[in-house]
C-alpha cells in the first residue's frame, strides 16, 4: 500500500477533465494538481518550450512527494513522454495511448478523425500509433486551437463554441468518420457542443476515462494503491485562481481553493 497522492498536470483547467474520471474509477486516492494557467495554451508553442515548461512541473510535482503522475495534457503526452520518462524515476502514465486503445474498441468502419492542439496534431503521434495497431485505419486530423481559450473562459455550449465548432470541424464532418478523438483534455469540456456538431453517428472518444483504468491497473499490480478514507483533492495553478476555482468546482463537483505558486522556481 503506497497513500502517498497521485500528480495530475496540464497546461490549464483542461487536465481537470481527467481528475475527474480518476476521482470515479479510484475515489480513495488522494491527488494533487497543476494547471499552468499563467503560460496557457502550450498546444502553439515549440516542443523545445513545452518540454522545459514539463521538466519544471515534474520537479514540482516531485516536491509534493507524489508517488505516480499523470500527464493529462496531449500537447505533452505526445511530445515530450518519452524525455520525461527517461529523466525522471517515477511512474508516469500520459493520455495518447489510452485515446487511441478506446478509439480501437469503438471504431467499426476504421475511418476515425483526431482533433487536437497544432504542437499535438504536428507530433503525428495520434496517426502514428492507430497506424501501428490497426492495419488499413484512414485518420483524418484537424487542429482546433480556439478549443483550448474557449474552455479556459468557460465558453463550452454557447454560441461562439458552436460557430468555432462548426468552422473547424466541417471538413471532418464530410469524411464519413464513426470516431472522433478528442486529443485535447480541454475539449471534453466542448463534448456536448462537439458532439451536436457531429451528429449521433459519430462516437466521441475522450481518453480520461481509459487514462485512469491505467493509473488504476499499474498501482494495483505494483501494490501502490491507497486507502484514504476521505480521500483529498489538492489544486495548484500559476495564475488566476478565481476562475480556476469556478471552472474546478463546476467539473468535477466539489469546493475547491486553489493555491498559486511560482512555477518557474522549480
Ligand atoms: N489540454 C492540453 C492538451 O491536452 C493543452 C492545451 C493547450 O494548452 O494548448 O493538449
Amino acid at each position: 500500500m503506497d497513500v502517498r497522492p497521485i500528480g495530475i498536470f496540464d497546461s490549464g483547467v483542461g487536465g481537470l477533465t481527467v481528475v475527474r474520471e480518476v476521482i470515479n474509477a479510484m475515489p480513495l486516492e488522494d491527488t494533487v494538481y497543476f494547471g499552468d494557467t499563467a503560460r496557457v495554451p502550450y498546444g502553439s508553442k515549440s516542443k523545445e518550450t513545452v518540454t522545459e515548461f514539463s521538466r519544471q512541473i515534474m520537479r514540482f510535482m516531485i516536491s509534493k512527494n507524489v508517488k505516480a503522475v499523470i500527464i493529462a495534457c496531449n500537447t505533452i503526452s505526445s511530445n515530450c513522454y518519452d524525455i520525461l520518462s527517461r529523466e525522471f524515476d517515477i511512474p508516469i502514465i500520459e493520455v495518447v495511448n489510452p485515446g487511441v486503445e478506446s478509439c480501437l474498441k469503438v471504431t467499426k468502419t476504421n475511418r476515425v478523425g483526431v482533433i487536437g492542439t497544432n504542437t499535438t496534431i504536428n507530433s503525428h503521434a495520434y496517426e502514428k500509433k492507430l497506424k501501428e495497431k490497426r492495419e488499413g485505419i484512414v485518420v483524418y486530423q484537424k487542429p482546433c486551437p480556439l478549443f483550448v481559450p474557449l474552455a479556459e473562459e468557460g465558453f463550452t455550449e454557447n454560441a461562439i463554441a458552436r460557430l468555432t465548432a462548426e468552422t473547424y470541424l466541417r471538413e471532418l464532418k464530410d469524411k464519413n468518420i464513426d470516431s472522433l478523438i478528442l486529443g485535447c483534455t480541454h475539449y471534453p469540456m466542448l463534448k456536448k457542443t462537439i458532439s451536436d456538431y457531429m451528429g449521433k453517428d459519430v462516437n466521441i472518444v475522450d481518453p480520461a476515462a481509459e487514462t485512469a483504468h491505467k493509473m488504476k491497473d499499474y498501482l494495483k499490480e505494483h501494490n501502490m494503491s491507497g486507502d484514504d478514507k476521505k480521500a483529498k483533492h489538492v489544486f495548484y495553478c500559476s495564475d488566476n485562481c478565481g476562475r480556476f476555482n469556478e471552472i474546478c468546482s463546476k467539473n468535477l463537483g466539489i469546493e475547491c481553493r486553489v493555491h498559486k505558486i511560482d512555477i518557474e522556481r522549480y
